[in-house]
């Protein structure tokens, strides 16, 4: 049976006609449905200078955590949004970059909870892209058993994936993302002007998390993306609202049926098998995270070609997109002396894998996307197909 998942509005086509972004109120709202877990991610321009009277979790101070490239950006203009919210509001500020997503890292946000004298009516509020949104996730779920946090995301990564769905870690150096837990935010609020300070290598990492939603669940999408790849590079601000909203949308649809992955949730995982391969090989920060995955949506590709499931157009649609977004498309040689072996024995480490056999996943070029084992022998021929050997 196919899953259907809803259509987008007209939200897109309206940002094009608006002149002063700034301050205006949330261009989209999107519903994650969660039980009592439920919350809202708001889209739009200059969110970052929130309301007195907006709605966020009640408590006797907030800590801030953020980084030191994206603190001196932003934090200021945030403290002084939250300042009538709570008594006081401090901040920490962590190393950033992938490499720093580590029980060091994590540790510095205790400290700062700890010696500030915060307690558990305090507040976490995650200021940055997804390594800062992750490891504030973790903090909030394990700091006195549980403290509510927002996610106010600044990377294109984060505002299409990583601070929605609740998914907090730090990274192993024997693997990706391997100790967290699952903790869903209270908030998410995605400031898309924060996009404008964003380097470009860091935009085109987070279209690879954007493309991924088209294969998986909504070809309109892919289609869409294909037809406004330029404008989104160019930071064309519609083109992007449109992005991040449909996005949202469908990450939002997937968890709210899937919360904790038992299932469905596993399709958002499209291109990380490799990927995640390729970051803990290459050593984490070498290869961006969504580059590792933009290459890693190539790999899966080949390997459903392989399979039987897509042909040879379709793995050059993938490659070319994935090329137009700037993101590379030849995967790198983690091993010379073996390197199909590396791969392979990274790959085991993932968290979808069962009794040592990895679990990919695939798809089926008409929007579908399914979780399967696969032949190591044509594994191999994928991974070398794809490192040019
Ligand atoms: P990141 O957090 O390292 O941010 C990328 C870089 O951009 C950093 O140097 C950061 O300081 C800088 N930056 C952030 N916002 C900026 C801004 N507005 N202007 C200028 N610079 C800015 O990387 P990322 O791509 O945002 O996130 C990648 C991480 O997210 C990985 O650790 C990945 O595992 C995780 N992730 C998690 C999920 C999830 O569901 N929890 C999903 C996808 C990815
Ligand atoms: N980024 C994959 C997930 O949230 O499940």
């Amino acid at each position: 049976m196919r899953r259907r998942f809803p259509a987008p509005d007209e939200r897109g086509s309206k940002l094009g006609d608006m002149n002063d972004l700034s301050s205006l109120p949330p261009l989209h709202q999107v519903p994650i449905a969660l039980a009592d877990r439920s919350y809202l991610i708001d889209i739009g321009h200059g969110l970052l200078d929130i309301p007195p009277d907006y709605a966020l979790p009640q408590g006797s101070s907030a800590l801030v955590v953020s980084n030191e490239t994206v603190a001196p950006l932003y934090l200021e203009r945030l403290k002084k949004s939250l300042a009538p919210h709570y008594r006081q509001v401090f901040s920490v500020l962590l190393p950033d970059g992938e490499a720093h997503k580590t029980w060091e890292s994590l540790n510095l946000i205790f400290d700062a909870l700890l010696s500030l004298g915060c307690d558990r009516k305090t507040v976490l509020f995650a200021l940055g892209g997804g390594v800062v949104g992750d490891m504030t996730g973790f903090a909030a779920a394990s700091f006195m058993r549980g403290v509510p946090f927002v996610q106010v995301p600044t990377t294109l990564l984060a505002q299409v994936d990583s601070s929605v769905g609740g998914k907090t870690a730090i990274n192993h150096p024997l693997g990706k993302n391997m100790i967290g837990a699952f903790y869903q935010p209270q908030r998410v609020i995605c400031d898309l002007q924060t996009l404008d300070t964003l380097p470009e290598r860091e935009l085109s990492a987070g279209l690879a998390e954007v493309i991924k939603y088209g294969p998986i669940a909504d070809m309109a999408f892919l289609d869409w993306i294909e037809q406004n790849m330029d404008a989104l590079r160019a930071r064309d601000s519609g083109a992007l609202a449109h992005a991040v909203g449909r996005s949202c949308e469908i990450k939002a649809h997937v968890v709210g049926q899937d919360e904790r992955e038992s299932g469905l949730r596993a399709i958002l995982n499209f291109g990380h098998t490799f990927g995640h391969a390729i970051e803990a090989g290459m050593g984490y920060g070498v290869w961006l995270h969504g580059e590792a995955v933009g290459c890693g949506m190539v790999m899966a590709t080949r390997l459903s070609m392989r399979l039987g499931l897509v042909n040879s157009d379709f793995l050059q649609r993938i490659t070319t997109l994935v090329e137009r977004a700037g993101l590379p498309v030849q995967a790198p040689v983690l091993d010379a002396s073996d390197n199909g072996a590396r791969y392979l024995s990274l790959m085991r480490m993932d968290k979808k894998s069962e009794s040592g056999e990895i679990k990919f996943v695939l798809i089926d070029g008409h929007g579908q996307a399914m979780v399967r084992g696969a032949p190591d022998t044509v594994v191999s021929e994928v991974i070398a197909a794809s490192c040019g050997l």
